[in-house]
C-alpha cells in the first residue's frame, strides 16, 4: 500500500506493507535518528513527535501516521558550520546535551532530546520531577539520567536568560558540603524531622544545572591544559543530531536480512532437520543448518591469544544446549520473509535430559553438556563432569589462620543472573568488498579479537577479513562476545550478498550473554580485637551452556573482592586467603562478560559478611573494614597466585585513596550524624517506615598485566591538526574523548585539532578492545607514546627553524615546549605549529610527521572506592526505597570529570538494579521468564535516587598521566551497601540478592514470629 508521510515538514510518498511499523518506514526513508532498541514499545529509543506529542514508532503502524506531522531528531538542529553555508546551528537542548556530558553511547539521545523539546514547548520552566516524567518512557542504560536532566534544566535556564555555572575548572571536594550545598542535601534536616520534597522518595530535589562532580585533586593536574578538564565528548555533536553513526545505520544495496532459529528445548540432539520448505519460499536466499557449514570449535568470548577458556562452541551444532541455542540461520529479502522461513524449517529433537542446578550438574550421572570430541580443555576444565573451569588458590596458611582465630564466621550467599541491557542490540552487517575480502561492520567491543577468532570459523585467513567498529550503543561486556558476526558472515559467504543480522530484544534475553549467577560460601577467622586471621571463599558459578568466560570471570570474583581484606598486624604482612571455585556447565543460557566481570558477585558476599562480623563483634563497621583493608605499599595478595590462567607476577599497590574516599563519602552522606542514631532511623508520623544507612568498600583492577596491549598512531596535517588512529573501542564511555585529550596535552593543541578514529582492523593499529576497564590506562598510554613520537619530530624541526634564524646560542629541541598550538623556545621565540606543518610537508626536507606507540603494563593498579546508601524500608510491605547513593572513588587522575562522573552515575544505576530488582529466572524446562523490558525492569528516570560522585585523585606512577580505571568499580558495591543498609534499618539480613520486598517481608515476618 502507498501512504504519504509528512516528516519534518517534507512529504514522503512511501510504499509499505500494512503491518509495517512507523519505525521501519522512517528508517527506510533515511531517518536514522529513530533507533531500534526493542519491538514492544518499552525502551523509547524510537521516540518521534507526532503532531508534537512523543510516540513510540516501533509500535505505531506507518499507515496510521498518514495525515500527521512527524518530527524526528533530524529536524531539530544541525552542525553550525557547513562550509560557506550558514545554519541556525544546534538547538539549545542539543547544545546543553553536548556541554553537560549528557551523552554516553548516544543511542537514547535523539529520543531524550525530542522528549525534552516537547516538554519545554509546553512548560518552559519545568521542575525536575516533570523532566523525569518526560523521560520516564525512555530507557538509558548509560547515564543514570542525571546529566540528561541537568541538560534540560540548563536549556530551560538558558532560555530564561539565567546565568549558568561554567564548565571550566574542577570543583574541589570538601568535608563540609553537607551544609554548604543544596545539591548534596541528604533529604532530611538535622532536627531529624520528616522532610518531603520533590525527589522520587519524597527527598529533596536532587539535580540542578551543576553537572561537575567534586574532586579531591592531585597537584600534577594543575599544570595541564587538556588532561583533567571537562572537555566535550568528541562524538557528541553527531550523536545529538542522530547521525547514522551506528552499525544498523549502514545501508548496502541488495542487503539480505538474517534471522536465527532458536532451540525451544534445553538439551537435545538434532535428530532430523529439513530446510527444503523454507528454501523454496520466495524471497529466501539461504538457509543454513549444521550440515552446511564447517564444524570448527571456537570460543565466542573475545579475548587475547591463547583464549583463556575452553573451546566449546560451534556456529551451528547438531546439538542444542539451552532454550535459545542456535538451530539454523536464514537470509531473506525482508525480515518478514525470514521469519516465515524460520517457521518452515522442520526439526526433530532427541531429548537428552537437562540440568539447571550447578550443584547437581557436578554429580555423577548428571546429563553431560559437552561430549563433542573437538572440545579443547583449559584451566582444569573437565567436560565429563560438566566442569568448565576449576580454581584453587591458597595464599599463606589458611588453616593456621583459622586456628589462630577467636571467632569463625561462616555463611552462604547467592547472586542471580542479570542482563547487560545495552539499548542498542547486537548487530552486524557483512559484505564482500571489491577485493573479495569479507567486511564485518559490527557493534563490537573487540574488533581485533573478533577478526582473529572468526577467521578459522569462516574458513578465511585473517588478512581477508576487515572488521569495522562504528559507534556502539552500549556494551557493558555484552559485546565482548562474538555473537552476531558469524551469523551474518556465514550467510554472506553462502549468498555472496550483504547481510544484516540484528538481535531482537527477546533474543538479547534468551540468546545473548549475562552475568554469572553464583552461590558463594564465606568462612572468616577473626580475633576478638577485630583482626582477620584468615578469609576463605568458595564460589559455585553457573556458566550456562558455554564457558568462554568461565575461568576469567569467576577468577576475578576472588582475585579482586578477596584481595581487599588482608588482616592486620602480622596477618597484614602475610595474609591467609583462600579462593576456590567450580565453574559449571548447565542448560541455562551462557553467562559471559558483564561490567565488573565477576567482581560484583564477590563483593556481595564479602561486604555482607564483613558487615555481619563487625556487628557481631560490636565494632564500628567502617573501623573494622579499615583495620583489615589493604594499604598503599602492600602486595596485591593474589598477584603472586593467579593471573587468568597465565603466569602470576608480584604487584605492589602504589596508590590507595581508600581512607580519603571513606572520609569524603561519610561526609557526603552524613554518616556520623545518622549511623547508630536511633532518632534518625524513625520517620516522623510514619511508624511503618525505617531509615537505614549502609556502606561497602570495593576495589577493582586496571587491565590485565603483561597481556593487555593497546596501540595508536598519529599524523600531522597541513593545518597542524592531527589524525589519531586507535584500535580502542569507545562503547559510549567517552574513551575517544579522553584519548584525544591526552594527545592534545602532549602536542600542545586544542581538542578540535585532534581528529580521532576508532576502529578498523585495516587502518587502526591493534588494541585488545574495550574490557577490563583498560582503555584510559592502556590505550591512553599508547596514545601518549604516539603523540610523544610526533612531538619529538615537531621539536626537532622547530629547533632547526629557530636555529636558522640566528647564529647565537643554538636551541636544543628538548628544551622546546609545545603549548597553545605553538613551539616555544627557551629564549621566548615561538613558531605556530601550522608553520612547522607546512615547512615539513611542503617546503624543505619534506617528511610526514607521525608517531606510533604501544602500551602494555606489568601491573594492574586497582581503583578503590567507598560506596554509601541511604534508604527507607516499609516494615509492613518489605518495600525498599533507596533515597541516595554516594560513591567516593580513587580512580587515579581523572582525565575528564564529565565523562568519568557519567561512568560512575551510570554504573551505580546498573548496580542498583542488581541490588533491588534485576533477575533472570527460568522455569523447570529452562525457559526464560524475562524476555522483554517490561518483565525485566531497569531503573527509569522517575525512579532514581540521588546520586553523588566524588573523585579522590591519586597519581598512579605506572602511567604518565597517573590514571587508573573508573568504568567498572561503580557497579561493585551498591548491592552489598543496600543489603547493609536494610540490616541497619530493620535488622534483617538478606543474603540472596536482589533484595526484593518479598524477601524483606519474609525475613521481617520470621523475626516477628521468633520474637
Ligand atoms: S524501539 Fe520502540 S520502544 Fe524500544
Ligand atoms: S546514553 Fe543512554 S543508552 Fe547510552
Amino acid at each position: 500500500m502507498n501512504v504519504n508521510l509528512i516528516v519534518n515538514g517534507k512529504a514522503h510518498p512511501v510504499e509499505i506493507s500494512p503491518g509495517d511499523t512507523l519505525l521501519k518506514a522512517l528508517r527506510s526513508l533515511g531517518y536514522f535518528g529513530v533507533k531500534h532498541g526493542c519491538e514492544t514499545g518499552e525502551c523509547g529509543a524510537c521516540t518521534v513527535l507526532l503532531d508534537k506529542k512523543p510516540i513510540n514508532a516501533c509500535i505505531f503502524l506507518a499507515a496510521q501516521a498518514e495525515g500527521y506531522h512527524l518530527e524526528t531528531i533530524e529536524s531539530v538542529g544541525e552542525h553550525p558550520q557547513q562550509g560557506w553555508k550558514t545554519t541556525s546551528g544546534l538547538h539549545p537542548i542539543q547544545e546543553a546535551f553536548v556541554e553537560s556530558g549528557a551523552i554516553q553511547c548516544g543511542f537514547c539521545t535523539p529520543a531524550m532530546i525530542l522528549a525534552g523539546k516537547e516538554l519545554l514547548n509546553r512548560e518552559p520552566n519545568p521542575s525536575e520531577a516533570e523532566i523525569r516524567e518526560a523521560f520516564s518512557g525512555i530507557l538509558c542504560r548509560c547515564t543514570g539520567y542525571i546529566k540528561p536532566i541537568q541538560a534540560i534544566l540548563r536549556a530551560a535556564a538558558a532560555a530564561r536568560g539565567e546565568e549558568l555555572e561554567p564548565f571550566e575548572g574542577r570543583i574541589p571536594a570538601s568535608f563540609d558540603f553537607l551544609s554548604d550545598d543544596d545539591d548534596s542535601s541528604t533529604g532530611f534536616d538535622s532536627s531529624l524531622g520528616e522532610h518531603e520534597g520533590d525527589g522520587p522518595d519524597g527527598g529533596e530535589v536532587i539535580a540542578s544545572t551543576r553537572v561537575m562532580p567534586r574532586i579531591q585533586v592531585t597537584p600534577e593536574v594543575e599544570s595541564w591544559q587538556r588532561v583533567g578538564k571537562p572537555e566535550r565528548k568528541v562524538d557528541a555533536v553527531k550523536l545529538v543530531q542522530g547521525k547514522p553513526a551506528f552499525a544498523s545505520d549502514l545501508e548496502k544495496r541488495g542487503m539480505l536480512v538474517a534471522k536465527v532459529l532458536h532451540s525451544p528445548v534445553a538439551h537435545a540432539r538434532i535428530k532430523y532437520i529439513d530446510k527444503s520448505k523454507a528454501l523454496v519460499l520466495p524471497g529466501v536466499a539461504a538457509v543454513l543448518t549444521w550440515r552446511d557449514i564447517p564444524r570448527v570449535v571456537y570460543s565466542t568470548a573475545g579475548q587475547s591469544d591463547p583464549i583463556p577458556g575452553p573451546l566449546d562452541s560451534f556456529s551451528l551444532d547438531n546439538k542444542v544446549r539451552f532454550v535459545g541455542d542456535r538451530v539454523a540461520f536464514v537470509a531473506a529479502e525482508t525480515e518478514e520473509i525470514a521469519i516465515q522461513a524460520l517457521e518452515l524449517i522442520e526439526v526433530e529433537y532427541e531429548p537428552l535430559g537437562a540440568v539447571f542446578d550447578p550443584g547437581q550438574a557436578l554429580h555423577p550421572g548428571a546429563p553431560i553438556l559437552h561430549d563433542e570430541p573437538e572440545y579443547v580443555n583449559f584451566a582444569e576444565s573437565d567436560p565429563s563432569r560438566n566442569l568448565a573451569a576449576e580454581i584453587r588458590i591458597d595464599i599463606g596458611d589458611v588453616e593456621q589462620g583459622f586456628a589462630d582465630a577467636d571467632h569463625i564466621y561462616e555463611a552462604d550467599y547467592e547472586v542471580p543472573k542479570v542482563q547487560q541491557v545495552h539499548i542498542e542490540p547486537h548487530v552486524s552487517i557483512t559484505y564482500w568488498d571489491e577485493d573479495d575480502r569479507l567486511v564485518i561492520y559490527t557493534s563490537t567491543q573487540v574488533p581485533f579479537h573478533a577478526r582473529r577468532q572468526l577467521a578459522p570459523v569462516l574458513g578465511l585467513p585473517i588478512k581477508r577479513i576487515r572488521v569495522i567498529k562504528p559507534r556502539i550503543g552500549g556494551g557493558f561486556g555484552g559485546k565482548q562476545e562474538i555473537l552476531s558476526e558469524d551469523v551474518a558472515a556465514h550467510l554472506t559467504i553462502a549468498t555472496g550478498r550483504p547481510v544484516i543480522y540484528e538481535y531482537t530484544r527477546e533474543e538479547e534475553f534468551i540468546a545473548a550473554r549475562s552475568r554469572h549467577p553464583m552461590r558463594l560460601r564465606m568462612k572468616t577467622g577473626v580475633k576478638s580485637d577485630g583482626t582477620i586471621t584468615a578469609n576463605a571463599m568458595y564460589a559455585l558459578s553457573d556458566t550456562g551452556a558455554y564457558g568462554g568466560h568461565a575461568l576469567t570471570v569467576t577468577g576475578n570474583t576472588g582475585h579482586k573482592s578477596m584481595a581487599l581484606y588482608v588482616g592486620d598486624g602480622d596477618y597484614r604482612k602475610s595474609p591467609n586467603i583462600r579462593f576456590y571455585a567450580d565453574v559449571v556447565y548447565t542448560n541455562h543460557p551462557p553467562s559471559g562478560a558483564y561490567r565488573g566481570y565477576g567482581v560484583p558477585q564477590g563483593f556481595w558476599a564479602v561486604e555482607r559478611h564483613i558487615e555481619k562480623i563487625a556487628n557481631d563483634l560490636n565494632m564500628d563497621p567502617i573501623e573494622f573494614r579499615t583495620k583489615n583493608s589493604i594499604r598503599e605499599g602492600e602486595l596485591q595478595p593474589f598477584s603472586n597466585a593467579w593471573s587468568e590462567g597465565r603466569e602470576p607476577r608480584p604487584e605492589t599497590i602504589e596508590t590507595c585513596g581508600l581512607e580519603e574516599c571513606i572520609r569524603q563519602g561519610k561526609a557526603a552522606i552524613g554518616w556520623d550524624q545518622k549511623h547508630g542514631n536511633q532518632g534518625w532511623h524513625q520517620v516522623q508520623g510514619k511508624p511503618h517506615l525505617r531509615r537505614g544507612i549502609g556502606v561497602a568498600l570495593v576495589m577493582q583492577g586496571t587491565a590485565i598485566p603483561y597481556l593487555d596491549m593497546g596501540s595508536a598512531s598519529i599524523k600531522m596535517n597541513d593545518d597542524a591538526s592531527f589524525n589519531l588512529l586507535v584500535g580502542a573501542t569507545d562503547l559510549g564511555t567517552g574513551s575517544d574523548t579522553v584519548l584525544a585529550q591526552m594527545a592534545a596535552e602532549v602536542l600542545g593543541v586544542e581538542m578540535e585539532d585532534i581528529i580521532i578514529y576508532s576502529s578498523d582492523t585495516d587502518f587502526t593499529p591493534f588494541d585488545k578492545g574495550a574490557y577490563a576497564s583498560s582503555t584510559t590506562y592502556i590505550s591512553g598510554g599508547a596514545v601518549i607514546r604516539a603523540a610523544e613520537g610526533a612531538a619529538i619530530r615537531i621539536r626537532l624541526r622547530a629547533a632547526s627553524m629557530f636555529n636558522e634564524e640566528t647564529d647565537d646560542q643554538l636551541v636544543n629541541p628538548e628544551d622546546i615546549r609545545l603549548v597553545d598550538r605553538r613551539a616555544v623556545s627557551p629564549d621566548g621565540r615561538s613558531l605556530p605549529l601550522t608553520e612547522i606543518a607546512l615547512e615539513t610537508l611542503h617546503h624543505s626536507d619534506q617528511e610526514q610527521i607521525m608517531g606510533i606507540g604501544s602500551f602494555m603494563s606489568p601491573v594492574a593498579p586497582p581503583p578503590f572506592a567507598a560506596q554509601f546508601v541511604e534508604l527507607t524500608v516499609d516494615v509492613e510491605t518489605g518495600q525498599i526505597v533507596v533515597g541516595k547513593l554516594v560513591m567516593a572513588v580513587d580512580s587515579g587522575v581523572i582525565v575528564n570529570p564529565l565523562t568519568a562522573s557519567g561512568q560512575v552515575e551510570g554504573g551505580m544505576t546498573q548496580a542498583l538494579g542488581y541490588a533491588v530488582s534485576e533477575e533472570m529466572v527460568y522455569d523447570s524446562q529452562g525457559r526464560a521468564r524475562e524476555t522483554d523490558l517490561q518483565d525485566y525492569h531497569i531503573f527509569q528516570a522517575h525512579e532514581m535516587p540521588d546520586l553523588t560522585t566524588i573523585f579522590v585523585e591519586t597519581f598512579e606512577p605506572s602511567h604518565p598521566f597517573g590514571v587508573k580505571a573508573v568504568a567498572e568499580i561503580p557497579i561493585d558495591g551498591v548491592a552489598p551497601a543496600v543489603g547493609n543498609a536494610v540490616f541497619d534499618a530493620v535488622g534483617v539480613n538478606i543474603d540472596i540478592n536482589p533484595i526484593t520486598p518479598e524477601k524483606v517481608w519474609r525475613e521481617l515476618k520470621k523475626m516477628e514470629d521468633e520474637a
